[in-house]
Order: C-alpha cells, then sequence, then structure tokens
C-alpha cells in the first residue's frame, strides 16, 4: 500500500493529514504556532515557526497512523495565501512574513493601481489590488524597511517556504500565484508587465507548476529525520482554498463550496476565466489543471464566532470543559433558543475589515438594533445570521456573473452546527450538502500528491473515488422568505455606516 501526506500551513497551525492509495483518511495530526499583532491590523508570523509545526504535525501523523514512513510515496502542499516570505540570497528569512488578513498596505494598493491603471490589472491578474494581496506587502518594505528591502533574494509564499525546507526547491503552484497581483490569470504564469512595472525583480518568484505537477522530492536530511524514503516526491499543490475545494469535490460547474472558518468562503468552480467587472470576488487559477474558480472571501466569519466566544462565552467555556463538549457546540444551543432574525438583532461581521464584497479595510463589527430585551442567545444567533448574510453577498454577486449554482457543500467550523447549516440553507436559498471528510485543505493536497504520482488519472477521478457528500438540508421555505427581508435591511447598512468607518479609523 501507497500513502500519501497532505500539508496545509494555515493561520493557527499545521495541519497534515495521511491518505492511502484509495484516497481513504488514514490519520491527521496538528501543531500550533503564534500569530503576532505588533499593531493593529497587522498580522504577522515567523516562517520557523510553520517548519517546526510542520515537522512536528508530521511525526504525530506518522506515530498516529501505525504505518512504516517508508511507504510514503508523495507529499502536497497547501496554506494560507498571499502571506509573504522575504528571503535573502543564503535562503535566510529577512523579516516576519506579512499575511493575508494584514491590513496596512491601503496606501500601497492605491500606488499599484495608479502606476499600473486599474484596467490594466483587471486584464491581466483579473482581479484588484486589495490589502491581502502579496504585491503591496512588497511594496510596503521597500517604502518602510528599505534595508529589507534591498536584500531581498526570493518573494515566496507561505507553504512555498515550507516546500523549500523540505525540498530545497523553490516553486509555487498556479492558484496560489493567483493571488499575488503579479500573477496573469488567464495564461497561468507570471506577469513580467506587472512584476516590471513596479521594479521588483522576476528573479525573486519561483517557477510556477499545475497543481499535481511534480516540483521536487524531500531532501536526505529530511528523509533521515522522518524515516522516510528519498525518493518521496512533492507536488505543486495549491492555495488553500483551491486545495479545499478538491477535497471538497468542487471540480465541476454547477458546484460551489461554502466554508466558514476563521474566514469565510464562497468558492465557485469555472471552466472559463470569469471576472466581475467590479473586482467583489476573486478570479484565481484552480488546482484543477486548465482551469478557474471564482471566490468570494470574508475575513472575520467564523473568527466573528470565536471573537464572541472569547469576549462574551467565558461561561460557555467553563461549563465546555466541565461537560467535554465543544464551547461552539453551547453556544449554537443558545442561538436556538432565540428566534429567526434575533428578535430585530443584526450584525455586521466586519470585525478586521472586509474583502468582499466591500474591500474596506476600515470596516468595522457593529450589533445593530440592540435593546432591553435582548439576551446572550439572540446576539449569538445575530452573529451566526450576520455572517451567514456577509456569505450571501459573494452568492448575489457569483449568481449575477451567470455562474451555476446546483449544489452547495458546506464545511469549516460553520458547518458543524445544524442551526447554522439550516441557517446557510435558508440564507442561500440552495440544497446544502456535507463531505464525509471534511479534513479541509490538507486532504486535497494529499488527493494532488497521489494524482502526482499516478494513483488516479486525474483530479476529476481523485475526487470522483474519494469525496463522498453526506446529509442533505433543503431550504426551509418560511425561514428562507423572513432571511430574505432581513437580508435586505442588513445590506443597506453598510454603504450608511462607510464614511463612519473613515472618520473614526482618521
Ligand atoms: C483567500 C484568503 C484566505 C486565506 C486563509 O484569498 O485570503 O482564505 O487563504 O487562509
Amino acid at each position: 500500500m501507497e500513502y500519501f501526506l497532505g500539508i496545509d500551513v494555515g493561520t493557527t497551525g499545521c495541519k497534515v493529514v495521511l491518505i492511502d492509495e484509495k484516497g481513504e483518511l488514514r490519520g491527521k495530526g496538528v501543531a500550533e504556532y503564534p500569530l503576532y499583532t505588533p499593531r493593529p491590523n497587522w498580522a504577522e508570523q515567523n516562517p520557523e515557526d510553520w517548519w517546526q509545526g510542520t515537522v512536528q504535525a508530521l511525526k504525530k501523523v506518522l506515530e498516529i497512523s501505525g504505518i512504516d514512513p517508508r511507504d510514503v510515496s508523495g507529499i502536497g502542499l497547501t496554506g494560507q495565501m498571499h502571506g509573504s516570505v522575504f528571503l535573502n540570497d543564503r535562503g535566510e528569512v529577512l523579516r516576519p512574513a506579512i499575511l493575508w488578513c494584514d491590513q496596512r498596505t491601503a496606501r500601497e494598493c492605491q500606488e499599484i493601481t495608479e502606476r499600473v491603471g486599474l484596467e490594466r490589472i483587471m486584464s491581466i491578474n483579473c482581479n484588484p489590488v486589495l490589502p491581502g494581496f502579496t504585491a503591496p506587502k512588497i511594496l510596503w518594505v521597500k517604502n518602510n524597511e528599505p534595508e529589507v528591502y534591498r536584500r531581498i533574494s526570493k518573494v515566496l509564499l507561505p507553504k512555498d517556504y515550507v516546500r523549500f525546507r523540505l525540498s530545497g526547491e523553490f516553486a509555487t503552484d498556479v492558484s496560489d500565484a493567483s493571488g499575488t497581483s503579479l500573477f496573469d490569470v488567464p495564461k497561468r504564469q507570471w506577469s513580467e508587465e506587472l512584476i516590471r512595472a513596479l521594479d521588483f525583480s522576476p528573479s525573486w518568484f519561483p517557477p510556477s507548476f499545475e497543481s499535481p505537477e511534480v516540483t521536487g522530492r524531500i531532501k536526505r536530511e529530511v528523509a533521515e529525520l522522518l524515516g522516510m524514503r528519498e525518493d518521496v516526491l512533492v507536488v505543486a499543490g495549491g492555495g488553500d482554498n483551491a486545495a479545499g475545494a478538491i477535497g471538497t469535490g468542487i471540480v465541476r460547474p454547477g458546484l460551489v463550496s461554502a466554508s466558514i472558518g476563521t474566514s469565510g468562503v464562497v468558492f465557485a468552480f469555472s471552466d472559463e476565466v470569469r471576472v466581475d467587472p467590479k473586482g467583489r470576488v476573486h478570479t484565481f487559477c484552480h488546482a484543477v489543471p486548465g482551469k478557474w474558480h471564482v471566490m468570494g472571501v470574508m475575513l472575520s466569519a467564523g473568527g466573528s464566532l470565536r471573537w464572541f466566544r472569547d469576549v462574551l462565552g467565558l461561561e460557555e467555556k467553563n461549563m465546555a470543559m466541565l461537560l467535554e463538549k465543544d464551547a461552539y457546540e453551547l453556544l449554537s444551543e443558545e442561538a436556538e433558543k432565540s428566534a429567526p432574525g434575533a428578535e430585530g438583532l443584526l450584525f455586521l461581521p466586519y470585525l478586521t475589515g472586509e474583502r468582499t464584497p466591500h474591500a474596506d479595510p476600515f470596516a468595522r463589527g457593529v450589533f445593530f438594533g440592540l435593546t432591553l430585551k435582548h439576551r446572550k442567545n439572540d446576539l449569538v444567533r445575530a452573529v451566526m445570521e450576520g455572517v451567514t448574510f456577509g456569505m450571501r453577498d459573494s452568492f448575489e454577486i457569483i449568481r449575477e456573473m451567470g455562474i451555476p449554482i446546483e449544489e452547495v457543500r458546506a464545511i469549516g467550523g460553520g458547518a458543524k452546527s445544524p442551526l447554522w447549516r439550516k441557517i446557510q440553507a435558508a440564507v442561500y436559498q440552495v440544497p446544502l450538502f456535507g463531505v464525509k471528510v471534511d479534513e479541509g485543505p490538507a486532504f486535497g493536497a494529499a488527493l494532488l500528491a497521489a494524482v502526482g504520482r499516478g494513483v488516479f488519472r486525474n483530479v476529476e477521478e481523485a475526487c470522483a473515488r474519494a469525496v463522498a457528500v453526506t446529509e442533505k438540508v433543503l431550504p426551509d421555505e418560511h425561514l428562507m422568505a423572513r432571511y430574505e427581508h432581513l437580508y435586505r435591511i442588513w445590506r443597506d447598512l453598510y454603504p450608511v455606516l462607510a464614511p463612519f468607518y473613515r472618520r473614526i479609523a482618521e
């Protein structure tokens, strides 16, 4: 039996899954690492922590599964997108990596857009330059840390730094590279025009591959450290959303996934390049060779509920420990005691600014409609509903673009709560499914490794064999009508508040 590993270099930790050659899950391991916020709205991590976390999680999964590590044939990589790792010419890290959720680059985004022109950027990269993306981070370093900038020899995405440590190779894949603002998305290659327009050097960026392509083999010292063979191949892999979509089977038109993790992502498959002229959703290359995807990204989806749990859910946290349950499960049970619409309470989930559809680093969270009668259960429910309305914004745009939505697969922490699944089906107004293996991007990355090794003919075949849907939730007619009405009110709040967000930021 051959085995494959999928490594997900996430924001809160590294997750590794092990699958066998049939695509069955055989084990998983996680290791957490810190996230630093040296200033409000900044987010950084140490690439060394990613590497140490990866090694720890790899060791765990190999130990737990009890397999002979010499039977592992391939590794697939995935991870948080857009983060920038700056290396010098000796491959040493020059400063902490700046992450996808960091909002420091509003000025640089404007500078790039003025220099290149929005129309040109949209026609090459298919997306406006947004604060989370990579290019503005590089420019920020140029504007603020010129001594670091002068020594840059490579700029890598998070998973590609781990690849460098695993295999010694510099490489990336087309889905992750799409989120740099420097990639030609229709042509699936780096854009020399965009790179040169910003006076960056093309040599900083590693060669790009399609996701199941082999980029190298593990290094001897890594093989020794983990007890694996030296010929273990490493495939290009994908950004976490594209790889997650492989693990969820989003590989043909009509399929869409709705993931509520820290961020919230609505991900739709597309077999051609389709761009929202207003740039509200992203158009990136898919991890399926020659295909694309369109996605909307909310910055604080599950992150809003986590904030609620940490700030107002101490009671549930303690109770959860006593009952050996999850605090989120208790919060969801509380929300169930409130009514749909949370007694007139609406929540805007912009705790860390927003990306889709508003692209506004200044946006902030709001409870709207508070009265004396509101209890904690109404507040929790309003958070869950407000996040779901934020996801609905992406569905609206994707529908407007003419992309078919036949079936939605709900994944991530938000899919665990029966109540939240019911709310999602009613707010999106489509049948909602779960997936049998909800192990996120790491599972998709492992499947990509199996494709790279030739165990499956292609990505589509891997998904047909290894991905199965579970429980279907149909939208409840009554709930659907109620949420449609509330969504329209909710949607009108942001434009009214937008100028005030700026004023308070100033
Ligand atoms: C996608 C994005 C996030 C991160 C989270 O554009 O910024 O989904 O990839 O890991």
